[in-house]
């Protein structure tokens, strides 16, 4: 047995050592096979003599762990933040403020690349990783460690018993962010918007076969106990972390006075496309410890740093066409059809552009070079067009004066043009898209893509249909890709809704103005659809947050014959028409409150605790200002709890919060 404990502790040695070469140092000594071999023999043991497996055995760096969540971890240190300047004056008036505060000419910086990713916490005890976790609030994290050590170039031991934290930042290379949102393309899944949105979705995984399989990495920039080890800089800090096996940045670079600084953000602000992972900017750190404590922090940030943000990436690509979409209401969107190109950490091909006044005034037209960009990182927006590249083969713009779909002329209300043929099939698809959706009528397994089929093939025309698709069934079994089991789900789904509260029947409804937020007002204040019918436009007018064009909508819809007929063919089937949710409990702390929900909540949602809240009277809202009575801040929470604080408004914990909850 010991002679097993010791093949153990000798096999994990080396792999330890060749995870090393290989994901740190990029310098195999060994090759795959030999890797392999020792790793096979490892499971073999540790499958004979499970209490030989340590949870840091290489054998559990490939994800196994699965958690039902994720445990609490309060840092040792505040895990501050940084501040961010936006343009050189910015960065030079940092300089300034630190020169006149310390009383000398010029102060040597590092320089580093600022990678758009996770802050990740690394904290050893007795020379073995004791947990990693996120930055959270900055003062409770979560602990992360079996996703974490998925990442192999992160050392598990190191030779050093002291105990120490590092820090750093767990990121998805581009090129893994590439494949992934490759792979849910394929599948239909929503493509990850940008690298930092990649990395925090797979560290959140619960399954750490997940986390393990998206490729991510790991920079460490910061040595928290480094004065405990006697260095004095920065830089010498990321050397000895180093050395111990954790892998750095190789971009950083000492800068003497601001000037390099700038040179050295001009230098990467170009060189930034060619890096195989993506940075929204460069981080600047004072790099003499000395000055550390004379410059101090302020309540979320040090003040011997600072973060320059890069402006949003534009990128040139071309204008192929201008498609046009049907909405639900029959609104009629043009979109810009782009040769796909990579911005800001994701391919993009196409762009809203939102309505004719939009693609006029930008001057578009079809085989243009234009300027694209995100806006807020996440939407694509076309900038501008590049007129000067114009070779006279561009083809005028003309908005189209017909709906794509029927065929109906269209009209133009304000900015918008709709399609107003209430028979549109285009406005029919949406509609029961709709009707299905998750805020609606939570149809799980009727997503557009079923609903464009059915549609297609006539089960589904109207929204009764879908309580009829089961006589469909053997034709929707000799479609591709349905099996019993599937067909199963789907009618179980179906028959769930029946049994929906009226809010989310009046959101499935589809009535202009009417969204989920206003359907469950309205619902817990006329619980049942058949009152519906008879309510009077002065009535509805009575109640506050209903205003003329709400009304008005209201009350022409309910007097449609075709939607009261639909109505009746809908509680023919068996559709519940009444409200189910709970009544407003006026002894409860936040009846009638106006609250601000911020950072992460563990326990419930942000959905869920709207919902929660909502059932006990409070209204939830998004910005905080003088007329919120509640912050409810959960993990990470940034600007709002500030300005809350700011404004004297009554903060409130996630457990406080859940404490109040049933009083
Ligand atoms: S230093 C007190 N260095 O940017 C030191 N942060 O906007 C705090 N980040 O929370 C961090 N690259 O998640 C530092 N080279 C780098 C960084 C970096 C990315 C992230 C990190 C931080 C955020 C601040």
């Amino acid at each position: 047995m010991d002679d097993l404990k010791k093949r153990v502790e000798e096999i994990t040695a080396l792999l330890e050592k060749y995870n090393y070469e290989y994901y740190v140092k990029d310098n195999p000594t060994v090759s795959d096979a030999e890797y392999d071999n020792l790793m096979d023999e490892l499971i073999h043991i540790e499958t004979n003599h499970p209490e030989l497996k340590s949870p840091f055995s290489p054998t559990q760096r490939v994800g196994g762990q699965v958690l039902t969540s994720f445990e609490k971890v309060k840092h040792k240190r505040m895990m501050l933040s940084l501040a961010d300047v936006f343009n050189e004056d910015e960065v030079r008036d940092f300089d300034r403020k630190v020169r006149e505060a310390l009383g000398v000419t010029s102060v040597d910086y590092m320089a580093e690349m600022k990678i758009d990713g996770l802050a990740m916490s690394l904290d050893y005890v007795n020379g073995q990783l004791n947990y990693a976790a996120t930055r959270g609030d900055g003062n409770i994290g979560e602990n992360v460690t079996s996703n974490v050590i998925t990442v192999k170039s992160i050392p598990v031991r190191i030779k050093v018993n002291q105990p120490f934290e590092v820090r750093g930042e767990i990121f998805m290379p581009k090129k893994s962010l590439e494949k992934l949102n490759t792979e849910r393309k394929l599948k239909n899944e929503p493509l990850l918007a940008n690298a930092r949105n990649a990395a925090a979705g797979s560290i959140r995984q619960l399954d750490s076969k997940i986390a393990a399989s998206r490729g991510l990495e790991g920079y460490w920039y910061y040595f928290v106990n480094a004065t405990d080890f006697g260095i004095t800089k920065h830089s010498e800090s990321l050397k000895f972390i180093e050395s111990l096996g954790f892998k750095t940045n190789p971009e950083r670079r000492i800068c003497h006075g601001i000037e390099e600084v700038i040179a050295y953000i001009n230098e990467y602000t170009k060189k930034r496309p060619t890096l195989t992972y993506d940075i929204d900017g460069i981080v600047i750190k004072v790099d003499d410890f000395k000055y550390y404590e004379k410059l101090g922090y302020t309540a979320k940030t040090p003040k011997w740093a600072i973060a320059y943000k890069f402006p949003p990436e534009e990128v040139v690509t071309k204008l192929r066409d201008i498609i046009y979409t049907v909405g639900r209401t029959g609104k009629i969107t043009p979109n810009a059809v782009l040769d796909p190109v990579r911005v800001a950490g994701s391919v993009v091909g196409r762009a809203t552009l939102h309505n004719e006044d939009f693609v006029l005034e930008k001057g578009l037209k079809i085989g243009d070079t234009i300027v694209i960009r995100k806006a807020g990182d996440i939407i694509p927006e076309v900038v501008r067009v590049l007129k000067e590249r114009r070779t006279g083969n561009e083809t005028p713009y003309r908005m189209i004066d017909k709906c794509p779909i029927c065929g109906s002329a269209l009209k133009k209300i304000d900015a918008m043009h709709y399609c107003v043929n209430p028979k549109c099939e285009a406005r029919n698809i949406e509609s029961l898209i709709h009707f299905a959706s998750r805020d609606a009528m939570e149809i799980d397994g009727m997503g557009p893509a079923v609903v464009e089929e059915f549609f297609n093939l006539g089960f589904l025309r109207n929204i009764p249909d879908i309580y009829k698709l089961k006589n469909h069934e053997q034709a929707i079994l000799d479609l591709e890709g349905w099996s019993h089991k599937s067909f199963n789900n789907l009618m179980a789904a179906i028959e769930k809704s029946k049994n929906n509260s009226l809010e989310k029947l009046l959101t499935g409804l589809g009535i202009n103005e009417i969204g989920s937020k206003m359907a469950r007002t309205l619902a817990r204040r006329y619980p049942d659809l058949e009152m519906w019918k008879n309510l009077e436009v002065m009535e509805l007018l009575s109640l506050a947050d209903v205003g003329p064009v709400m009304a008005d909508s209201i009350y022409k819809f309910f007097h449609d014959p075709e939607i009261v007929a639909m109505l009746d063919a809908l509680k023919l089937e068996g559709v519940n028409f009444k409200y189910l949710g709970p009544q407003i409990n006026l002894n409860s702390p936040f009846a009638n409150k106006t609250i601000v929900l911020t950072g992460t909540l563990t326990k419930y949602g942000r959905k869920e605790a709207t919902t929660l809240l909502e059932n006990l009277g409070a209204k939830v809202t998004s910005a905080v200002s003088k007329s919120t009575d509640i912050v409810i801040a959960g993990v990470e929470a940034g600007s709002k709890l500030e300005k809350a604080q700011k404004l004297g408004i009554k903060v409130m914990s996630e457990d406080e919060f859940i404490a109040l909850l049933n009083k």
